[in-house]
């Protein structure tokens, strides 16, 4: 192999950039062509790939967001779509591919794999932490930290007024933000879409706890089975009625996406960005390069899109304990 291409797809992540560096720089180091390919599967088939070098990716390393762009991608959907993409991979003769970003990323990376055999590597690039074969993602431990801040700062207001919030956090399907959030923010409830939110039990130990706290802090995952943040703030305050009671919503949003990736998640970035050329040399095809354990792993795509990553068990509990 003498020529491989990176690129990031899908919601971007803090520490996307320090992985792309580490491609490139690794890549080099093994005296490969590198190519970026910028806007994900988009610029694939629009063919946007321009040659990188050293100094292309220097200072970047602690940037949030994508130096190669991302995006979302419906023309890789269709077959024309990705038979364009082939065409400007071939034409320039690359042969490998590093694919840095999230299920949807990977779903597409092991349809085109399937199709034309082009070897592809992933690295987990996404804020949700939801990809089996890794402990942690890319973006995981910045955005986690950048709700954290939030929340002290909104347990800070909660506390003056005894306002009852609702903070929205990131995860349409994972609640692993919520739950790291809720748990180093010192939360009452975390409603997380794994499990079913039980909105009675909610209102029940919100009376109690009222005996004992005046302010209450509870995280929603925007994918949470009782709704978003918003809804779930109505219907408690109906079930709760209690006029005494203020209740306000805060939707954290894309702010979680973006800020410099923190020391974790750039040694995790460039860990993951190494041994994804490394991963390609020794023959990997259609693997995620991740960690676990401390150790690097690879995993094929099938099973790091198609298995389920749980929520760790004991921070449920610890969230149960730690709130009364
Ligand atoms: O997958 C990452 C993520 O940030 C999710 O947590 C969120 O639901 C989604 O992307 C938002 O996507 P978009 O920026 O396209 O609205």
């Amino acid at each position: 192999m003498k020529k491989i291409a990176v690129f990031t797809s899908g919601g971007d992540s803090p520490g996307m950039n320090a992985c792309v560096r580490a491609v490139v720089r690794t890549a080099i180091f093994k005296e490969l062509e590198v190519y970026g390919i910028y806007r994900g599967y988009e610029g694939m088939i629009d063919g946007e790939i321009k040659r990188l070098q050293s100094h292309s990716v220097s200072n970047i390393v602690q940037r949030g967001g994508t130096v190669l762009k991302s995006a979302r991608s419906m023309e890789f959907k269709t077959p024309e779509g990705r038979k364009k993409a082939y065409d400007n991979l071939t034409a320039l003769g690359i042969e490998g591919l590093v694919a840095i970003g999230g299920d949807g990323t990977f779903t597409g990376a092991k349809v085109f794999f399937e199709e034309y055999g082009i070897p592809t590597i992933g690295c987990p690039g996404t804020i949700d932490n939801d990809l089996y074969g890794t402990d942690y993602t890319i973006g995981f431990d910045t955005a986690v930290n950048t709700a954290l801040e939030a929340i002290d700062k909104i347990r800070d207001t909660a506390a003056a007024h005894d306002r009852i919030f609702f903070i929205e956090v990131m995860g349409r399907d994972a609640g692993f933000i919520a739950v790291e959030s809720g748990i180093g923010g010192g939360a009452e409830f975390v409603m997380v879409p794994e499990s079913k939110t039980d909105l009675d039990h909610v209102v029940k130990s919100l009376k109690n706890l009222r005996k004992s706290k005046s302010s209450s802090i509870i995280v929603v995952a925007e994918g949470d089975d009782a709704g978003n943040a918003q809804t779930v703030m109505e219907k408690v305050k109906q079930k709760l009625n209690d006029p005494t009671k203020d209740f306000k919503v805060t939707t954290l949003g894309h702010i979680q996406r973006g800020g410099n990736p923190t020391a974790r998640d750039r040694v995790l970035a460039s860990r993951c960005g190494m041994s994804a050329v490394e991963g390609l040399l020794a023959g990997h095809q259609f693997h995620m390069a991740g960690v676990v354990n401390q150790e690097v792993v690879f995993t094929p795509f099938a099973d790091c899109i198609g298995k389920t990553k749980s929520l760790i068990e004991d921070h449920l509990k610890l969230m149960k304990i730690l709130s009364i």
